[in-house]
């Protein structure tokens, strides 16, 4: 039986330590979060993501747009964020709806700001193996989960499936920092099976249910599940848990492993980018 990574049990250490932190500043770190449209996933993730900031003991301002909003309405918030010295992190929730130029509105956060870690300076920076102001949450996450766990990555077999820009793409440039050896999966790979067969550790972000069974996995494997997929109103991840925890010797859940950790590293980020502004201001 695998051990499980337990994601809320890490998650909520951290962020007990930054409400302890946060408990001795005088000004609040604060977090703006800019959701467009109604689509009900976003519309519960923002709200985790204030309570938690709140629980956290930092503000938080919610941006509740209409979905048939303009373009320049959306860059004018980001640009008041931009500009106001009581905001240090900017996260606009994605995905954005059809029309709407998400290369724009990323591009138009002050790299300062960018608590994803999403604008070009800072996923250039990270591509490079420079210092980005912060990491992408997810990909932080899961790394910091396998840590933990002292699993070690370097010299490691590591499949990742998917190539978002959210988890699939940063993930494997950290990982490749880390001195893994990277292969990147899409739904056009045709052999995903052997190339799991062949990996130490996998990474599901494809958000496809099921996707993963006990035949793709080789004893000993670490498995990371990504994927967050509503199958009857039930949440589901990648892999097939019941069948993959009889062969992997470490397994996340889908609820309550890589989610948690994602809003944790949010918290996170934002703290950072709290720091490094009063660094400036000092
Ligand atoms: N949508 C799903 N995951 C994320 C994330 O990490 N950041 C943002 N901004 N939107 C998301």
């Amino acid at each position: 039986m695998a051990i499980i990574l337990d994601g809320q049990a890490l998650a909520d250490k951290i962020i007990d330590e930054l409400k302890m932190a946060a408990q001795k500043l005088v000004k609040k770190p604060k977090l703006a979060v800019i959701i467009v449209g109604e689509n009900p996933a976003s519309l519960i993730y923002v709200k985790n993501k204030q309570k938690k900031a709140e629980y956290t003991g930092f503000d938080s301002l919610v941006i509740p747009l209409e979905s048939d909003v303009t373009e320049e309405t959306i860059l004018e918030h980001i640009y008041v964020l931009n500009e106001d010295i009581d905001i240090n992190a900017i996260l606009v929730q994605l995905p954005l709806p059809d029309g709407i130029n998400k290369k724009r509105i990323i591009e138009a956060i002050d790299p300062i700001k960018d608590v994803d870690g999403f604008t070009s300076y800072n996923f250039g920076r990270l591509a490079l193996g420079y210092n980005p102001y912060v990491y992408p949450c997810t990909p932080k996450g899961i790394i910091r989960l396998l840590k933990e766990y002292n699993i070690t990555l370097e010299g490691k077999n590591i499949l990742v499936i998917g190539r978002s820009n959210i988890v699939g793409k940063p993930v494997s440039l950290m990982l490749q920092q880390e001195n893994a050896t990277v292969i990147m999966a899409n739904s056009y790979t045709t052999n995903l099976k052997q190339l799991a067969l062949n990996s130490d550790i996998i990474i599901s972000a494809a958000g496809k249910s099921n996707l993963i069974d006990a035949s793709f996995i080789k004893a000993g494997t670490v498995v990371v599940d990504v994927g967050i997929n509503k199958i009857n109103d039930k949440i589901q991840g990648d892999v097939n848990f019941d069948e993959v925890k009889n062969k992997a010797s470490y397994i996340t859940p889908v609820p309550k492993g890589i989610g948690p950790m994602t809003i944790a590293m949010l918290m996170q980020n934002t703290y950072e980018l709290y720091k490094l502004q009063q660094n400036l201001i000092l």
